[in-house]
This record gives structure tokens, C-alpha cells and sequence, in this order.
């Protein structure tokens, strides 16, 4: 259902720190119930395809260098009010500027090599999550 779920990934640099447990526990802890889950790891192409929004951006081609650069967990989640809450608990972009406690503060060293994406609304929600998960891997 539209506005019960957000797709997030743990980004290449959160899994090369071991971070994989904590970030999921944190998760679930703020009350987020994973529907869909794997470990993957992004093509170029692919990751061109998922941020094709951001492909006149000045890191863009860092942004995809950096998401193909080793495995990821892609994931999607379910909670009331998904997209918003999510966005809090994984804090500001620029990990300079998340709040604490938050899981970007936490974990991110910095704004390319930020620890964790989170969908920005419920239409690019479903879009992230079809793109990464078949109708039979989510449950
Ligand atoms: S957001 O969260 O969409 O509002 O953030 P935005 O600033 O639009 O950034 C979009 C994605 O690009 C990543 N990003 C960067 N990558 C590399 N270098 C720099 N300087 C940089 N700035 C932003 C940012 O982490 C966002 O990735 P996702 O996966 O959407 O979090």
C-alpha cells in the first residue's frame, strides 16, 4: 500500500565498516518491519538507472563509482508514514549536519559516503523498490 513503505539501501561504505547488524537494528528498533531484503551489488548501468534523476550533477559520476564499488543491502520497509520517518532516523545528507543519534551521524564519514539512502517520496518509493525486488520477494 502507497504510503506505508520506503526503500532504503546500506551503501558500499557502511558495509565495508561492518556496520550491516547495527544499521538493522536500528531499524527495526525505530519500528520499521523489513518486507523485502537482499545483498547485491550494483552494475554501473544499474546504478546510472537508479539515480538517472541526479545525472546532470556535478557527483554524478562519483555517486556511481562510489555504489558500485562493493556489495550493498537493498531493502524495502514498512511503517506508517515511511518515507518521512525514515528520512528523520537516517538523519541530513551531509553527516555534518545529521542529527545525533541519527543512523547518517552515526555511521556516515561523510556527504559522498553517506551509510544509507532513503526514498524521498512514496511515488520514488515504489519506483526504487520495483526496481531492485520481483513481486515474489516481497512479503
Ligand atoms: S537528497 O537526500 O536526495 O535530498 O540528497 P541530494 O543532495 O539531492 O543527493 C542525492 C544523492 O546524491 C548523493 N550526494 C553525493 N554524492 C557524492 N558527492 C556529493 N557531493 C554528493 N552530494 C549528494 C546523496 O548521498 C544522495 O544519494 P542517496 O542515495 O539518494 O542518499
Amino acid at each position: 500500500m502507497i504510503g506505508n513503505r520506503t526503500f532504503t539501501m546500506i551503501k558500499p561504505d557502511a558495509v565495508e565498516n561492518g556496520h550491516i547488524g547495527a544499521i538493522l537494528e536500528k531499524i527495526t528498533a525505530a519500528g520499521f518491519k523489513i518486507v523485502a531484503m537482499k545483498y547485491t551489488q550494483l552494475s554501473k548501468r544499474d546504478a546510472e538507472t537508479f539515480y538517472a534523476v541526479h545525472n546532470e550533477r556535478p557527483f554524478f559520476g562519483e555517486l556511481v563509482e562510489f555504489m558500485t564499488r562493493g556489495p550493498i543491502v537493498a531493502a524495502i520497509l514498512e511503517k506508517d508514514n515511511a518515507v518521512e520517518d525514515f528520512r528523520a532516523l537516517i538523519g541530513a545528507t551531509n553527516p555534518a549536519d545529521a542529527a545525533e543519534g541519527t543512523i547518517r551521524k552515526l555511521f556516515a564519514s561523510n556527504v559522498a559516503e553517506n551509510a544509507v539512502h532513503g526514498s524521498d517520496s512514496d511515488e520514488n518509493a515504489k519506483i526504487e523498490g520495483d526496481f531492485h525486488f520481483s513481486g515474489r520477494e516481497v512479503f
